[in-house]
């Protein structure tokens, strides 16, 4: 055995570690190709996400990324020209008025830079209307950045209250920008973003109206010109249904030029990533090159499936299998009959000593499916998502594994009141 190893040893030492395994390997075909099915067999396995995200898409988005593309290539800036031509199409704005930025990054980072950018260095004040945390997140990009910032917060399960916003700006504050998210994934509330944006122009009409419509964009309809958007942001993997890698802003064009300056932070500074795209057809800095390619797939899929409309109505089928599957079960809502969304539902956790949350989630996930905790602050709840690619027959497996996970915990089903 030692005279084996010795062998071996003075065999391989020649080599750098890369050539060894190599030639090695290449001797022993039969290992080669074991190691090769032992990688193979450590991918993850695929589960189905009922989440706010990442989400699942489907595979030939996911197969438009086997390609190695240059940033300057021909056909990588006309993919880009695409997506930006085609996000404002979805958005139904006119090129003459908007444009499209994408910026490298998840949703947040555009968000943040919308803040940054429309935030004058001197003067700059940010009304922020939060019912959620993803309205308390845009509060730390403003405390980050030194941005003076007015927070009103709403309570978690009501919408952002129009009276007060109507007090709001019309008092004597002048704000810079007013924030709001449409769709708050943190519980499902759906806010009237057209009423604000009403009332933002009738008694503030400089400041610039942005909606962070992350998980709503291309499945909600969101009529941009007379909600008065000037900025709303999503990203490629909500539900246009691409995968995660960069995040865009729908930008009132002539607003958007007027913030040159503005941003504090270099990689966020829209103006900056606006120019250089119009002026070179390029990013600033290394593209997400397979994220662009898998949104270009993941658009014409969306157009083929109906566009808006046919995504919308997918959603809602989803929304409505789960919404009446775990009452039957006897789940609870967190949000009333009065909220329209369609896009995530929060669920009180069952009042029943058995139920421990992190067991049926792991449970669910060994049965591939993934659900999420909750995240309001004043209740115990989950979070079932049901939009990205998913089906009714995958909302009708979720629930029957949802019932099995439910009986092996010792829970009577349905559950009692
Ligand atoms: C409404 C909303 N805003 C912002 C974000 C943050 O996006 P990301 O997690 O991609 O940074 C999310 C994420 O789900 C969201 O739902």
């Amino acid at each position: 055995m030692v005279s084996l190893c010795l062998c071996l040893i003075l065999f391989l030492s020649p080599y750098s570690c890369h050539t060894v395994s190599d030639r090695v390997l290449n001797l022993f075909p039969e290992i080669r190709e074991g190691i090769i099915q032992t990688v193979v067999m450590a991918a993850p396995k695929e589960k189905k996400l009922f989440t706010p995200g990442p989400l699942c898409c489907s595979r030939s988005v996911k197969e438009a990324m086997l390609y190695d593309v240059g940033s300057r290539d021909v056909n990588f800036l006309d993919c880009v020209k695409y997506i930006r031509k085609t996000l404002l199409e979805v958005a139904q704005v006119s090129p003459e008025e908007f444009t499209a930025v994408p910026l490298q990054g998840s949703g947040t980072y555009s968000v943040e830079a919308v803040i940054n950018t429309t935030s004058p260095r001197e003067g700059a004040k940010v009304l922020i209307l939060s019912n959620g945390a993803y309205g308390r997140r845009m509060r730390n990009f403003c405390s980050w950045a030194g941005i003076d910032a007015h927070f009103q917060e709403f309570p978690e399960d009501e919408k952002v209250n129009l009276s007060v916003v109507e007090s709001l700006l019309k008092g004597s504050e002048r704000f810079t920008t007013v924030a709001v998210v449409h769709s708050e994934t943190s519980s499902g509330v759906v806010n009237p973003i057209r009423e604000i944006g009403q009332l933002v122009r009738k008694f503030q009409p400089n400041a610039a109206y942005l909606v962070d419509a992350m998980s709503s964009f291309g499945a909600m309809p969101i009529d941009v010109r007379a909600s008065h958007i000037d900025y709303l942001v999503s990203s490629a993997n909500k539900c246009l249904e691409g995968v995660p890698g960069f995040a865009y802003a729908i930008c009132r064009t002539k607003h958007l030029i007027s913030c040159k300056g503005n941003c504090r932070v270099y990689s966020l500074d829209l103006v900056d990533q606006y120019l250089n795209l119009e002026a070179t057809g390029q990013f600033r800095f290394t593209p997400p090159t397979h994220t662009m390619l898998a949104f270009q797939r993941a658009l014409q899929e969306f157009q083929k499936d109906g566009g808006l409309e046919g995504r919308a109505k997918r959603y809602q089928t989803n929304r409505r299998i789960l919404k009446d599957g775990m009452r039957n079960l006897g789940f609870r809502e967190l949000l009333d009959d009065s909220h329209e969304g369609y896009i995530i539902t929060s669920y009180f956790f069952p009042k029943h000593p058995k139920f421990c949350f992190p067991t049926f989630y792991s449970k669910l996930s060994e049965l591939d499916q993934v659900i999420y905790p909750g995240k309001v602050t004043k209740a115990d709840c989950f979070r079932i998502g049901n939009i990205g690619y998913l089906f009714p027959e995958d909302m009708e497996h979720l629930l029957a594994c949802i019932k099995k996970v439910l009986q092996e915990m010792g829970l009577p089903v349905p559950l009692s009141a």
